[in-house]
């Protein structure tokens, strides 16, 4: 079933432009050149998404706008703007005053039908994915393309889940810049194929556009959901699971940055995390023996987002919403990284000088300046990020906050950070990590004790917890029985 949009734009020409584009798309495309109409259709009809010029005119774009939010507060809404170099910013509609208005993503002019497509179908469930994909009865020829390494990404073939049809073109790289495409959107992808190229061909990796990551974190997001929620996987499959998708969707977040359509995604992986989370019995046991820790920034994020959560399950004072919120602060908590000198971010803190420590200290405040303002994420999640180099004994930065004046939670993922990176960048397994964490008695004092006696717990049966780590002095951990 084709997804109805309503068009509404002053511009006749550029209107029937669009229609045919969209119709061509597998949209359903409804047409009208002023405000007035565009409520009376919203009146009569349903949208799957709106795309609304601010410039209408008869109910200008605004007033069509806070009707829509006021009687139809879920619909999307995709508002076109234009920016007047020559005038002054304050008296113009930018897209964050639009965005603050309730636009669910903004356009500014000029721009192709190809972007507004890009937006259009970030907000798509999978069913709608698939519903607006044309699907090819034969399979298309593969195709020889010479296109960048750069704007390629690869997933290992073992990963790739079979999905029918394929919702993006899919690759197999040749040599540096060169790929061929083996299957077009809309190609079916079945297991036998995936086994031929695996097995036949020996092919490792699978290879899609760049711009198509949010389609691929889309589908495995569902697909994880589904598989977390299948009580006979064990609980190593789906971590893994997850953490191809959250690898996707931070190299995603880097490169794109903090859109609407990707926090969306992040609360997706974060609600994924929650019912993981708070149903597998046996992750300690994962936790254990974990051992993909391919030491990049991608992977970093995700093994923090796991390892805070699991601290988190282990306080009585846990809550869905806390779960969430830490782990969608955890997935962003590097972001302000992003806006560092690139030279830096593969240097150990260790080894930099005063003013590159001094610049490196920033990336809190920096992840904090690029999520501020943005509704869609919370203040919890804000200050997490902002707080999540804060120490418990005043010795952390930006602030040099002390005990109380922390964060709890900025704890917890303070804790789960150093955790991690003791994990990556001394190549150990989670339970040495722990013995040498535990082993740095003058670092314990950046923790709040009952965190670092609930990392413990986190790799320990629920059943038996035995009092055989070196404790902080003031640990309260005993053998006592965890419901
Ligand atoms: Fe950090
Ligand atoms: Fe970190």
């Amino acid at each position: 079933m084709a997804l109805n949009l309503l068009i509404v734009d002053p511009d006749d020409d550029w209107l029937m432009s669009a229609k045919e584009y969209f119709e061509g798309m597998n949209y359903k495309a409804t047409v009208i050149n002023n405000g007035k109409d565009a409520q009376m259709s919203l009146y009569n009809g349903s949208f799957f998404a709106v795309i609304l010029n601010i410039n209408v005119k008869k109910h200008a774009g605004i007033q069509v706008l806070k009707f829509i939010k006021t009687n139809h507060p879920s619909q999307k809404v995709i508002m076109i703007t234009e920016i007047d170099e020559e005038m002054d910013l304050e008296d113009q509609w930018t897209p964050e005053k639009l965005q603050k208005a309730g636009a669910t993503e903004v356009v500014v002019r000029p721009f192709e039908f190809e972007n507004l497509k890009e937006d259009l179908e970030g907000h798509q469930s999978v069913t709608d994915m698939v519903s607006t994909i044309k699907r090819r009865k034969e399979l298309g020829p593969e195709e020889e393309v010479s296109l960048g390494d750069d704007e390629f990404t690869s997933v290992k073939i073992d990963e790739f889940y079979s999905s029918q049809p394929v919702l993006f073109d899919i690759f197999v790289k040749l040599k540096s810049n060169r790929y061929i495409k083996i299957l077009h959107a809309g190609d079916e992808l079945s297991k036998e194929r995936l086994d031929k190229y695996k097995n036949e061909k020996n092919v490792e990796f699978l290879y899609f556009h760049k711009k198509d990551i949010y389609k691929y974190v889309k589908f495995n997001n569902y697909f994880t959901k589904k598989i977390i929620a299948n009580e006979k996987v064990g609980g190593a499959k789906k971590v893994k699971m997850l953490q191809n998708v959250s690898e996707k969707f931070l190299e995603q977040t880097f490169s794109e940055g903090m859109k609407p359509l990707i926090i969306d995604q992040g609360k997706e992986i974060a609600e994924n995390v929650y019912e993981l989370v708070k149903n597998q019995d046996d992750l300690f046991a994962v936790f254990k023996d974990y051992s993909d820790f391919d030491p990049n920034a991608y992977t970093h994020a995700y093994l923090v987002t796991m390892f805070s959560t699991a601290i988190i399950k282990q306080f009585e004072w846990q809550s869905k919403t806390t779960i969430e919120c830490t782990a969608l602060a955890c997935l962003f908590h590097d972001i302000g990284k992003m806006k560092l000198d690139p030279s830096l971010l593969e240097m150990k803190v260790e080894d930099m000088n005063e003013e590159q420590l001094e610049e490196y200290k920033r990336h809190p405040e920096l992840g904090l300046e690029l999520i501020d303002g943005n509704p869609l994420i919370n203040n919890s999640v804000k200050q997490i990020i902002l707080q999540h180099h804060e120490h418990f004994d005043g010795t952390g930065f930006p602030f040099a906050k002390r005990g109380s004046k922390i964060l709890m939670l900025s704890n917890i993922v303070c804790l789960a950070d150093n955790f991690v990176h003791v994990i990556q960048d001394e190549d150990k397994k989670p339970m040495e990590a722990l013995k040498v964490l535990l082993s740095r008695r003058d670092e314990l004092t950046w923790y709040n004790s009952s965190i670092v006696e609930c990392l413990i717990k986190v790799f320990v049966n629920p059943e038996k917890i035995i009092k055989e780590n070196h404790l902080p002095s003031n640990s309260r951990i005993v053998n006592k029985k965890v419901s």
